[in-house]
């Protein structure tokens, strides 16, 4: 144990999602009840860090917030220290702010920071860590698509959400017998379609992993009709893409270290099934409603299991390392094994087995295996 320690940081940084305030409130319960700790929190991820934007987060603030979404620090997708974005007649230069932000923390007396992120925040602290600084992660996305953890939270109350939209959509499906497609979020991997497809009975999954053949997704179409079931739902990753094809691009930012954004590829995928088939589609994306509201009970319970651990690491001087969920255990990875890595479905999953029994058209004409259709979007 790290006797030392009397302060500690915490920011949140990335999209946001559902629980990051359950970790905050996690992490300042911990600190007061179990070690008599100081929390400082930073306003809007590393951004507070860099331009020393702080304050003291006590038992009140971070009482009355689990339930709450967003996360009452703010947070920033456009804060890489290493290439900070800073207007300069009216153009964006690019500065290295890591020293400033090395600076700020020592001189707040800091012993460790907790960041709550995602891929690009864990990037970020594994840079940080290099010049110094004792960082703890804590794993957060509604995309899942973080190494080093089974599952980040934020994933399963976007989940939740995209299953309660896809079971709305159905109503709609049936009573017009149209082809519905649902458009979610999720980046480069397809955890979101893939789960929220199964949790509400999409007939057919397209996931940035399977570029798809729209002929077998037109003829799981025709199938469910000549069975009598006239209409279809599509749930769509925003990362799909035909064969052959490229993902849509809906915006490029470029302050922002990721600076594609993604959406719209339902569109495509809309008038492909119109004009192949002659039934009437209908598109509804989903967008950052999934990042929206309150927390899953499971993310809930996740999100302040990380928090709690993640202080209790801190203490013991576990820092350089990003707490996880493996096997049900609260397990600690190191950041820089974590940072820069996507993690997306692979052709063994079990679960896409699970969609294949179910009848659920994955894409994929059924003479190709999945192993054969399988590209990595992020080297793609
Ligand atoms: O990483 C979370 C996420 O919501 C992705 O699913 C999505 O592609 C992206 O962020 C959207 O980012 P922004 O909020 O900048 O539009």
């Amino acid at each position: 144990m790290n006797e030392k320690i009397r302060r500690i940081g915490v920011l949140t940084g990335g999209g946001d999602c559902p629980g990051l305030n359950a970790v905050i409130r996690a992490i300042v319960k911990t600190a007061h009840n179990d070690y008599d700790l100081e929390v400082i929190g930073f306003v809007d991820g590393y951004e507070g860090l860099i331009e020393n934007r702080y304050r003291r987060i006590d038992l009140g603030e971070a009482s009355g917030i689990l339930a709450q979404g967003g996360t009452i620090l703010g947070t920033s997708n456009r804060a890489d220290p290493f290439r900070f974005p800073v207007l300069q007649d009216e153009e964006y230069i690019y500065l290295d702010r890591s020293s400033q932000a090395v600076r700020n923390f020592e001189s707040l007396g800091l012993d460790v920071l907790i960041t709550i992120g995602g891929d690009g925040t864990m990037a970020a602290s594994s840079g940080m860590m290099k010049k110094g600084l004792p960082i703890v992660g804590v794993p957060k996305t509604i995309d899942n698509d973080l190494f080093g953890t089974e599952v980040t939270f934020g994933f399963d109350s976007a989940c939740v959400t995209a299953t309660e939209a896809i079971d709305k959509i159905h109503t709609t499906a049936q009573s017009h017998h149209r082809v519905m497609i649902v458009e979610v979020m999720g980046r480069y991997a397809g955890w979101l379609a893939l789960c929220s497809g199964l949790a509400g009975g999409g007939d057919i999954v397209l996931m940035p992993e399977f570029p798809y053949d729209i002929e077998a997704v037109c003829d799981a179409i025709r199938t469910r009709n000549a069975r009598g079931k006239n209409f279809s739902i599509v749930v769509v990753g925003e990362g799909a893409k035909p064969i052959g094809g490229s993902m849509t691009v809906a915006r490029t930012i470029e302050t922002s270290p990721d600076a594609i954004r993604l959406g719209g590829v339902s569109h495509t995928v809309a008038s492909q099934i119109e004009g192949l088939t002659n039934i009437e589609c209908r598109v509804t994306i989903l967008g950052h409603l999934l990042r929206g509201g309150s927390p899953s009970a499971f993310d809930r319970i996740l999100a302040t299991r990380y928090g709690v651990e993640a202080v209790h690491m801190a203490v013991r001087g576990e820092t350089g390392r990003m707490v996880g969920l493996q096997n049900q255990q609260m397990v600690s990875v190191p950041i820089e094994d974590v940072a820069g890595k996507t993690r997306v479905i692979t052709p063994g999953h079990p679960l896409l087995k699970v969609a294949q029994s179910m009848g659920v058209c994955l894409g994929v004409s059924t003479s190709v295996s999945l192993e054969e259709h399988f590209k990595d979007p992020v080297a793609s």
